[in-house]
């Protein structure tokens, strides 16, 4: 491993250093094992510790298949589905590896008593398989996480579609949590110059989803003056949605759930910010029975912040919770775009505020191959940023993941992979300069509530 880092590190290795670098027999990767799927059987979700089910070990190298990158890792990030898979929440991920390893004997490599997670990295392509010719040994890259087979005409038009469509190192194996990676091709795009591996590394998976969610034709297609009610709108995906409303004309208005998160908000800058817990919300005021009068509260609130409008688009992601809110705030003919369940997924509303006033609910799910592009595109140009707030060397991954398990982090969590500290990989200082305080911007913010909560 140490011959692929100096090779990465390096200023002057060529392509042919690379694809000449020899490759360990095994390498450290963050994993699950299938014989303690049954480990938090009976807790609360809250109780289930992501710290005792992941695991760093030395995995061997799986064998490269035709279309495939075998890729160096950086950087990851920590993702909420490295949550769910950590907590065994909907369901185990094994089930998901043994469904794709039925599929094909290539396929079959996927199906192991162990589970190597994560759905982003930066990093550098080491080596390609068969019918390879746009990527090479040397590359720096970033991968996005839409794993499709393509054999079926449902998915040529948005791949998205495709009956095969999986979400790497979630639903596959060989994720990016890992010194080494193994991915599609067709995931690898360039990695955004200005940026460091573990910046590089953050955006990725959030980053289209919400582009999607809320950009895509496909999703909300938010247009110029949209007002956009963001839930959780500092976390991994609020936070790139709260950026694509402001650089695309629209109005953010941010739920987040205390001062500090606000103020990020407002740093982004955003004007209309609801804190959901000062303000006090109870949507529900049993397990079975919702509080239309809350929901009235809340739209009250948001029409005190829009000078009277109410919104055009919800950004929906915590479900059960807010789900009838989020119907209820609508405006006539607007959209309920909806990616995830977080608090339970059986949601319920009043359907008479969605059918009378002609209100549609999208479902959204991360993106197709042209949307991630995008949205990588507009990180590498400097128009969207990454929101990295901390970063955890591989063997902290478990605290990583119970922080975002725990809602104690801030946009983003970062991981070092191979990259030995921080701050390494920028190519274009010229560009990162341009936009440092933005880059920052997360970072120097959690810094400063580490500060404070110390100094209290
Ligand atoms: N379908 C997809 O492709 C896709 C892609 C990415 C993520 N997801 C899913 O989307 C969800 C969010 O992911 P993420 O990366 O944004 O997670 P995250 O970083 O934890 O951010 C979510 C934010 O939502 C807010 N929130 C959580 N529970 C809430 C509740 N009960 N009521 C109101 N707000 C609540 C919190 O913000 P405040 O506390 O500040 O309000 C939290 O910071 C996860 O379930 C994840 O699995 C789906």
């Amino acid at each position: 491993m140490k011959e692929i880092l100096d090779a990465i590190l390096s200023s002057d290795s060529t392509s042919a250093d690379f694809a000449n670098v020899k490759l360990p027999e095994s390498y450290r990767a963050v994993t699950l094992h299938k014989d303690e799927e049954q480990m938090f059987a009976g807790l609360a979700s809250r109780d289930k510790d992501p710290r005792k089910s992941l695991h760093l070990d030395d995995v061997p190298l799986p064998e490269l298949g035709p279309g495939e990158a075998l890729v160096a890792v950086m950087a990851s990030a920590v993702n909420y589905n490295t949550v769910w898979s950590s907590i065994f929440e909907p369901v185990s991920t094994f089930g998901f590896l043994e469904r794709y390893g039925r599929l094909s004997p290539l396929t079959k490599r996927h199906d192991l008593p162990y589970h190597v997670l994560g759905s982003d990295l930066a990093g550098v392509v080491l080596r390609t398989g068969a019918g390879v010719n746009a990527w090479k040994p040397g590359d720096e890259v970033v991968a996005h996480c839409l794993s499709v087979e393509l054999e079926s005409s449902d998915g040529h038009n948005d791949t998205m579609m495709d009956p095969e469509q999986r979400i790497w190192g979630f639903e596959t194996n060989f994720g990016g949590l890992a010194q080494l990676a193994l991915v599609k091709t067709n995931q690898l795009m360039p990695k955004p110059a200005h940026l460091t591996w573990e910046e590089a590394a953050s955006p990725g998976l959030v980053n289209s989803t919400a582009y999607r969610q809320l950009v895509s034709q496909n999703g909300a297609g938010m247009k110029q003056g949209d007002n956009v009610l963001i839930w959780g709108a500092s976390g991994g995906l609020g936070s790139y949605a709260t950026q694509y409303a402001l650089a695309g004309g629209a109005t953010p208005i941010c739920v987040v759930s205390s001062p500090e998160k606000a103020d990020i908000c407002r740093s982004m800058g955003a004007e209309a910010i609801i804190d959901r817990s000062a303000e006090g919300y109870r949507f529900w005021k049993d397990e079975q029975n919702q509080d239309p009068r809350e929901w009235k509260r809340f739209g009250g609130r948001i029409r005190e912040l829009t000078g009277g409008e109410d919104v055009d688009i919800v950004f929906e992601h915590p479900g059960r919770e807010t789900f009838g809110a989020s119907v209820y705030v609508t405006r006539k003919g607007g959209t309920i775009v909806t990616c995830a369940s977080t608090s339970g997924f059986m949601h319920q509303y009043d359907n008479r505020y969605l059918w009378m006033s002609l209100k549609k609910i999208v479902g959204s799910h991360f993106a197709n191959y042209r949307e991630a592009w995008e949205a990588n595109r507009l990180v590498a140009k400097g128009r969207i940023h990454p929101t990295l707030s901390r970063v955890y060397s591989l063997e902290q991954t478990g605290q990583a993941s119970l922080d975002v398990h725990q809602n104690r982090h801030q946009g983003k969590v970062g991981v070092l992979c191979l990259a030995p500290e921080e701050g390494l990989g920028v190519r274009d200082a010229e560009l990162r300069a341009k936009h440092l305080p933005s880059i920052n911007l997360f970072r120097e913010l959690d810094e400063r509530s580490i500060q404070t909560s110390r100094d209290l």
